[in-house]
């Protein structure tokens, strides 16, 4: 099947920047979020980040326009039933996804493929909560989603060859490079990433080094372009902490405890870079 219309659910950080992207690479796109406020400040930051490209030459002004024009925003849910491909971008809660799931399922045409954008949640359990599991997959794309080049694509288990190749080909289609993975809690990123930042966490806490000498360390020791913990800040110490219980509950190993630093920091409400306090000040 031709893809031509995709659905993002969610206008958020993440849902924003991949409707920007599709509709950069030519699909026509239909936003869907819960509020109209959500869904007008998507396009605010969209309009925004499409004029940086232009200004940086990186697409023309026609492009601009010509993107923009293929967003179309619906409060209307129903909408998505439209759409050749559908990527979830809600907020990181599984009730929240699995109420999303069952209806997409209830409103996609039969024959289409449904995404999911987590960084954590089990891709299997969302696809065995709709009929159709064989077409559900994660495209898991990285923050800022314009610039970032990576599409982790998550298999789960009952996830098919053909569906696998839609979304490989799509990630292509956007200029992105797609690494397949299979379903475990964190995937790959995640699993990897998020164990580093809560080691930094406890350094600092158990006093070996403050917060701007571990990020020191890792810029220049090992050429990280920003050091663990500024990077904890930026996703959010609550994001941090959310991720971090799902690989503790999910693989049941100590190694992945929460730092009782990042959950005493949370509990305060210091949550990096959007709430103005983290491991730095903003
Ligand atoms: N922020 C990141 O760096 C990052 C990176 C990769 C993946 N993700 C994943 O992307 C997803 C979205 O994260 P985000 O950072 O964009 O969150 P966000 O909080 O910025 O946006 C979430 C959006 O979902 C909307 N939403 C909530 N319930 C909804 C519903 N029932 N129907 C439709 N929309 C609903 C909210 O109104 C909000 O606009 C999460 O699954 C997250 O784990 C985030």
């Amino acid at each position: 099947m031709q893809i031509k219309r995709v659905g993002v659910v969610g206008a958020g950080t993440m849902g924003n920047g991949i409707a920007h992207v599709f509709a950069r690479s030519g699909y026509a796109v239909t936003l869907y979020d819960v509020e109209q406020r959500f869904l007008d400040r998507a396009l605010d930051v969209i309009a925004k980040n499409l004029a940086r490209e232009t200004a940086k030459a990186k697409i023309t002004a026609e492009q601009e326009v010509a993107a923009l024009e293929r967003i179309m925003p619906v409060l209307d849910r129903s909408r998505l039933g439209e759409c050749d491909f559908i990527i979830e971008a809600a907020t990181e809660k599984f009730e929240i996804k699995a109420e999303i799931f069952r209806d997409l399922d209830r409103i996609a045409q039969a024959d289409i493929v449904l995404a999911s954008n987590t960084s954590s949640i089990s891709i299997t359990k969302l696809g065995a909560l709709t009929q159709r599991p064989a077409q559900v997959i994660g495209m898991h794309f990285f923050n800022p989603v314009p610039v970032m080049k990576l599409v982790e694509v998550i298999r789960g288990l009952a996830t098919s060859q053909s569906t696998y190749n839609v979304v490989r080909d799509l990630a292509i289609a956007l200029d992105k490079t797609p690494v397949e993975v299979n379903d475990a809690p964190g995937f790959v990123s995640n699993r990897v990433l998020m164990p580093l930042l809560n080691e930094a966490m406890y350094a600092v806490m158990e006093g070996v080094a403050t917060a701007p000498a571990v990020d020191e360390v890792f810029k220049l020791g090992m050429a990280h372009p920003m050091g663990p913990l500024t990077l904890a800040d930026f996703i959010g110490l609550d994001v941090c902490l959310d991720i971090m219980r799902v690989l503790y509950a999910g693989l049941g190993d100590p190694k992945y405890r929460p730092c009782p630093l990042l959950i005493k920091m949370v509990d305060a409400g210091w949550l990096g870079k959007k709430s103005g306090r983290g491991f730095y000040q903003y």
